[in-house]
C-alpha cells in the first residue's frame, strides 16, 4: 500500500517517465565511473557535424516559435506547426497536444491557464472540474462553449499541474497570439492571474487578478490592426476553493454579457 501511494505521488508530480533501466538513488552520491573505453579521434569535419547537431537540439526560443507561428495561414496548420513543435519541454511529459475547443470564427476568446489532468487524458482544454463551472459560468449568461473559442496559456500539461514556468509561457505565447489573430475575435476574456499577466503589457500584468479583474482592458495583438478589449477576471479553480469570490466573478459575468449585447 505504502508503495502504491510513493508510486501515485511519483506520477501526481510528473514522475511519469522510466529514464534509466534499473533504479538510481541520486542521494547516495555519484555512482563510480566506468572506464571510457579509447574511440576514434575527431576529424575537423565530424567535430563540425557535432556542434551543428548540439546547437540544433538546443530549445528553440521565442523568435523561432514566432517565424514557426507566424507562418502558419489557417488553424489546422497552427495546430499541426504545435504538434511538431519541440521548442517545449512540456510537450515531453504531456499526453497530448491541448489546442483548443470551440469556434473558430468565436466573437470572444476565453484563455485559461494550462491544461490539467483530465484535459491531458482528454485533449480539450476546459473538461475538469473547472471546466465544468466555466460551462455553468457561460450558460448563466446564455452562452455554450461551442459559441466560443476556449484556449490556456500554454497547450500541455504541466507536470503535477505545476503553474507553467516563465520561460515556458514565453515560447508558447506566438502560438496564442497566431491563434487570437486567425480567428480575430471581438475581444477576450482572461481567467486567472497567468492569463491575465501573459496578454496584458508588463506592467499592468504585474498587479494581481483582484486589482485587474473586472475591468475593461486593451491588449496588443501582433497580426491584429487595432488592439484588443480583454477582461480579466477570476480562474473557475479558484472559485472552486474560493466561494465567496464567485460574487465579484458573478459581476464580471454581467459586464461580459452587456458588452456581448452591445
Ligand atoms: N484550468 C485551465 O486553466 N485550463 C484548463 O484547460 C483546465 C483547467
Amino acid at each position: 500500500m505504502e508503495l502504491l501511494e510513493a508510486l501515485r505521488l511519483q506520477w501526481e508530480w510528473g514522475g511519469d517517465e522510466a529514464l534509466l533501466d534499473a533504479p538510481q538513488d541520486r542521494r547516495a552520491g555519484s555512482p563510480p565511473k566506468q572506464p571510457v573505453p579509447p574511440g576514434p579521434v575527431p576529424t575537423p569535419m565530424a567535430a563540425r557535424r557535432a556542434a551543428a547537431n548540439a546547437a540544433s537540439a538546443l530549445p528553440m526560443g521565442r523568435e523561432q516559435a514566432r517565424e514557426i507561428a507566424d507562418g502558419c495561414a489557417t488553424l489546422e496548420a497552427l495546430e499541426a506547426a504545435l504538434r511538431d513543435f519541440s521548442g517545449c519541454a512540456l510537450r515531453d511529459t504531456a499526453t497530448q497536444l491541448v489546442f483548443a475547443d470551440g469556434a473558430a470564427d468565436a466573437r470572444l476568446i476565453i484563455v485559461g491557464e494550462a491544461p490539467g489532468a483530465e484535459e491531458d487524458r482528454a485533449g480539450r482544454p476546459f473538461v475538469g472540474p473547472a471546466g465544468q463551472l466555466l460551462d455553468k459560468m457561460l450558460a448563466s449568461i446564455g452562452l455554450d462553449r461551442r459559441q466560443v473559442r476556449i484556449v490556456n496559456t500554454v497547450p500541455w500539461r504541466p507536470p503535477g499541474n505545476r503553474a507553467p514556468t516563465e520561460a515556458e509561457l514565453n515560447v508558447c505565447l506566438p502560438f496564442l497570439h497566431r491563434q487570437i489573430a486567425l480567428i480575430a475575435p471581438r475581444g477576450l476574456l482572461a481567467l486567472g492571474a497567468v492569463a491575465a499577466k501573459t496578454l496584458l503589457p508588463a506592467e499592468m500584468g504585474r498587479q494581481g487578478i483582484r486589482r485587474l479583474r473586472g475591468v475593461w482592458r486593451e491588449v496588443e495583438i501582433p497580426g491584429l490592426p487595432a488592439p484588443l478589449p480583454c477582461l480579466p477576471s477570476y480562474h473557475p479553480a479558484y472559485l472552486l476553493r474560493t466561494p465567496l469570490a464567485k460574487a465579484e466573478s458573478w459581476q464580471d459575468l454581467l459586464r461580459l454579457r452587456e458588452w456581448l449585447e452591445a
